[in-house]
């Protein structure tokens, strides 16, 4: 089936009211500091869900945006896809609960799992079922409260990531526009160098668990780093490869959100000037599968994407998972 098949209709986003900055670490005795976090990460705030706050009301919030912004309403959604690593309930999908929330009532909703690279694998899937005709209009969001997940006692992990959502309305092509190629990867022999090790069902929460956090985020963060770049890396050149374009036809490289680190290892191996790589770690740090799309949202909002421009989205996350999508707006 020739591309494009499905285009973006409509994105929006939604943060927590609350702001904790690097010098508020301090305070709650995390033996940490603003020059570390900036040189190593980028990351200067990030956003965290407080009481009342959910993945369901900030998903909720971003998809009213997005649907406003496309011209749809809740009825008229066929699908929702929700990436989240940190969903509301194990059981059952945060999607159905965004479903009732926005009152989609002819939808299909799930959850996928496939951590920061969630928005990514929803899209793909999207277009998927656009192209089989199973549906019109897919709403795909990708969003994390990973703040209600990480363990506020390792500093290797708490100062990394922050809370959002990102949603977007996915309909049928016109004008040309819309998604020119996709690339999914995963790898699992990687699977434990970022985990939760506990809190499934196969090493339930028990008192020993909580005590020592394993169920809560871990990370190798070195061998991650390495991964990051060099899976980003490949997914840039297949997204090109698939879109028959070059680094140079690319308008806006729009990268996962993790470590502006890896955001600049990733432009260089790409061909991208960083003028041209979307950057907003520095205020929301690592918020995974909501990246991309609250980066994506803000890019059109600002006017740094406009009609007829070309951009490629690429993420890396747990699992390993890896992606890219080449899009013309
Ligand atoms: N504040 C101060 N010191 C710290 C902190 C902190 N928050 N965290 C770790 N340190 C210390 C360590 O204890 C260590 O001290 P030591 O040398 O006395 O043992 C020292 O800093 C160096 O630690 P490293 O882990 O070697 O630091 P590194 O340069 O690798 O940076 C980092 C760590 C930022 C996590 C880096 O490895 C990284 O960015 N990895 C990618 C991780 C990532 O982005 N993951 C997100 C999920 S996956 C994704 O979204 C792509």
């Amino acid at each position: 089936m020739k591309r494009p098949i499905a285009m973006i209709a409509g994105t929006g986003h939604a943060v927590p009211k609350k702001i904790l900055t690097n010098h508020d670490f301090a305070a709650l005795g995390i033996d940490t500091n603003d020059e570390w976090i900036t040189d190593r990460t980028g990351i200067k705030q990030r956003y965290i869900a407080g009481e009342g706050e959910s993945l369901t009301s900030l998903s909720a919030e971003a998809a009213r945006a997005a649907m406003k912004a496309a011209g749809v309403t809740a009825p008229e959604l066929d699908i929702i896809i929700l990436g989240t690593a940190s969903p509301d309930r194990l059981l059952p999908a945060t999607a159905v609960e965004v479903q009732a929330a926005i009152g989609a009532t002819r939808a299909a909703a799930f959850d996928i799992s496939a951590a920061c690279s969630g928005w990514v694998y929803g899209m793909k899937m999207a277009e998927g079922l656009l192209a089989m005709g199973d549906a019109e209009t897919v709403l795909v969001i990708g969003a994390e409260t990973l703040s209600r997940i990480v363990n506020w006692k390792d500093r290797n992990t708490c100062v990394l990531f922050g809370d959002g959502a990102g949603a977007t309305v996915v309909k049928r092509s016109t004008k040309g526009r819309g998604i020119l190629s996709a690339y999914l990867r995963s790898d699992g022999t990687l699977a434990d160098l970022l985990q939760r090790q506990a809190g499934g069902a196969l090493r339930p929460v028990t008192p020993e668990v909580l005590a020592e956090g394993s169920n809560c985020i871990s990370m190798a963060g070195r061998e991650v780093f390495k991964n990051a770049v060099r899976s980003m890396a490949d997914a840039c050149d297949r997204a090109l490869d698939g879109a028959k374009l070059a680094a140079s036809d690319i308008d806006l490289l729009i990268p996962h959100q993790a470590n502006i680190r890896i955001i600049e290892a990733t432009a260089k191996h790409a061909g991208m000037p960083m003028e041209k790589v979307y950057v907003n770690v520095d205020r929301y740090g690592n918020t995974s599968a909501a990246s991309i799309p609250i980066a994506l949202n803000e890019a059109l909002r600002d006017g740094r994407i406009k009609e007829g421009m070309t951009v490629m989205f690429v993420a890396f996350g747990a699992g390993f998972t890896w992606g890219s999508l080449v899009v013309r707006f």
